[in-house]
């Protein structure tokens, strides 16, 4: 199976694509996670989307584009994939129908995570992730069963990502409005796509997702 994740940031989308990986074997196909990792080895490329990560802009199509192209090569045929982050504009969901015919796939559903805008600045401020498996965390609506330690790898380093500041997510979250929500009637008019409240707990949002793909 095959599924796009689509929402604004904070939505939730690393959130339940990591349970899916978890639970289902599927592979989270994160534009973000691939982006940061660039700009953490300090790649060509990692130093050139740096800045335009830090002012929440959109990084452009083609880089993005490669780099799932990239992923989908190297993965098994058999293993579904959950692109998370991608597509965001037009042209990157014109570009992932080709990638897909290219290795053989078919995308199954688009699942949008309907949140209510004032609660995402919240949630991502109060974000941080395990510095060493990168689980998932917030300061109030998920925190770590013993403080101070990952459940998943029982490290006790822990970071927030530079770019979840207040400013820099109203700007992804204009990004997001004027850029990605109009991609969703691209795949309405296949009928796949399907909403979720994302603004129900964690779990009842990861039940709703489940009963989709059954
Ligand atoms: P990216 O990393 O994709 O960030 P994003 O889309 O802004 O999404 P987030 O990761 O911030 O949010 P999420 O929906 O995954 O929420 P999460 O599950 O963590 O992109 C970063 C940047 O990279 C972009 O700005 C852009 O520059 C560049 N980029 C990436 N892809 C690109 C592309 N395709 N094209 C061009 N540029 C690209 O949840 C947030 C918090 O809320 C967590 O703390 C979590 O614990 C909590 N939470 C989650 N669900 C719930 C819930 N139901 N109730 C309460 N709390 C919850």
């Amino acid at each position: 199976m095959n599924i796009i994740l689509l929402g604004p940031p904070g939505a939730g989308k690393g959130t339940q694509a990591n349970r899916l990986v978890e639970e289902r074997g599927m592979v989270q196909l994160s534009t973000g996670d691939m982006l940061r990792a660039a700009v953490k080895a300090s790649t060509p490329l990692g130093l050139k989307a740096k800045a335009v990560m830090d002012r929440g802009e959109l990084v452009s199509d083609e880089i993005v584009s490669e780099l799932i192209d990239a992923e989908l090569t190297a993965m098994d045929a058999g293993t579904g994939a959950i692109f998370d982050g991608y597509p965001r504009t037009r042209a990157q969901a014109e570009r992932l129908d080709e990638l897909l015919d290219k290795h053989g796939r078919k995308l199954d559903r688009v699942i949008e995570l309907e949140v209510d805008e004032d609660a995402l600045v919240d949630r991502i401020t109060g974000r941080f992730t395990c510095g060493n498996c990168g689980a998932g965390y917030h300061d109030r609506y998920n925190l770590p069963q013993v403080e101070g330690v990952c459940d998943r790898c029982g490290s006790t380093e822990f970071k927030r990502r530079p770019d979840d500041t207040e400013e820099t997510v109203r700007t992804r979250m204009q990004e997001y409005r004027a850029k990605t929500a109009p991609i969703l009637p691209y795949y309405e008019e296949r009928g796949i796509v399907s909403r979720v409240d994302g603004m129900a707990s964690i779990d009842e949002v990861a039940d709703k997702i489940d009963a989709l793909l059954s």
